[in-house]
């Protein structure tokens, strides 16, 4: 695990976008794995502009985003669809076909995870996965005392996580209950992982993603046992990190 601490949020976002369009002009039909949330905002607004100054091309690229609340059309203002179409798919050439989210209006939620998977591999497996954390050390919809065994699966969401997502929401009763969600063991079979964290309210999750126990009660943990994981923070995100930590 490698540890990048950035002066700003901006900044983390820049670092961020270095390392997608680098494993895009590597290799232009890269498969990503995607994130929503606040976090990697200021990456996609990077990547926009990488593709309107330089073209970076995403005609060859493919696309899985980690997750969807359950009861959420692409049309809902709230649901990922739309977040990742408004944040990022809008502004560039990927191809419609070539993205992928787990389905939220799926009737057999087993079955769509079971789609996913087999489509994930069929495309070869995912060459980056982007991800945020929660506040409690969550990745993708993973909540605390998740089976690191697990694919893309139905999740019930914390209390805490649906308290820290109805800033997104008019109240706290809009927010969804249950969602769907890349397992564990999905996001650990990608090639390179860069998590992406900012302010100081992710520095407690943060730290245990990084120094603490490798522990179901702190998903984002399973990540030091990744072969390839850039963790890319602003300054206060790194606020509870050791001096000692390996950064680059
Ligand atoms: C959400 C998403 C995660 C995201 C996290 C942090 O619940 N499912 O993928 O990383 O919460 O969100 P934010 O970046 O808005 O703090």
């Amino acid at each position: 695990m490698r540890v990048l601490i950035t002066d700003s949020y901006d900044q983390m976002g820049l670092e961020a976008a270095k390392i997608v369009a680098g494993q895009i002009y590597l290799k232009p039909n890269s498969v990503l794995g995607l994130a929503t949330g606040s976090t990697p905002l200021s990456m996609y607004e990077r990547l926009v502009a990488v593709h309107r100054t330089v073209g970076l091309d995403f005609s060859e690229v493919t696309t899985f985003n980690l997750d969807e609340y359950i009861g959420m059309g692409p049309d809902n203002p709230q649901s990922y669809h739309y977040f990742m179409q408004k944040h990022f798919f809008k502004h560039i050439n990927i191809k419609p076909e070539n993205v992928h989210i787990p389905n939220g209006m799926a009737q057999d939620v087993i079955a769509e995870g079971e789609r996913y998977e087999q489509l994930i591999a069929a495309k070869g497996g995912i060459d980056l996965q982007v991800l945020g954390i929660g506040q409690n050390a969550h990745i993708g919809f993973n909540e605390p005392d998740v089976k690191f065994a697990a694919t893309t699966h139905k999740v019930e969401l914390d209390e805490e996580t649906i308290l820290a997502n109805s800033r997104f929401f008019n109240n706290v009763d809009e927010v969804p209950r249950y969602a769907i969600s890349m397992g564990i063991k999905t996001i650990m079979m990608a090639e390179r992982v860069i998590l992406l964290a900012n302010g100081r309210n992710k520095a407690r999750a943060v730290y245990k993603a990084v120094c603490g126990d490798v522990t179901p009660e702190a998903p984002a943990s399973i990540l030091q046992l990744h072969r390839d994981v850039v963790v890319i923070l602003d300054k206060e995100a790194a606020e509870l990190l050791p001096a000692n930590v390996v950064s680059i």
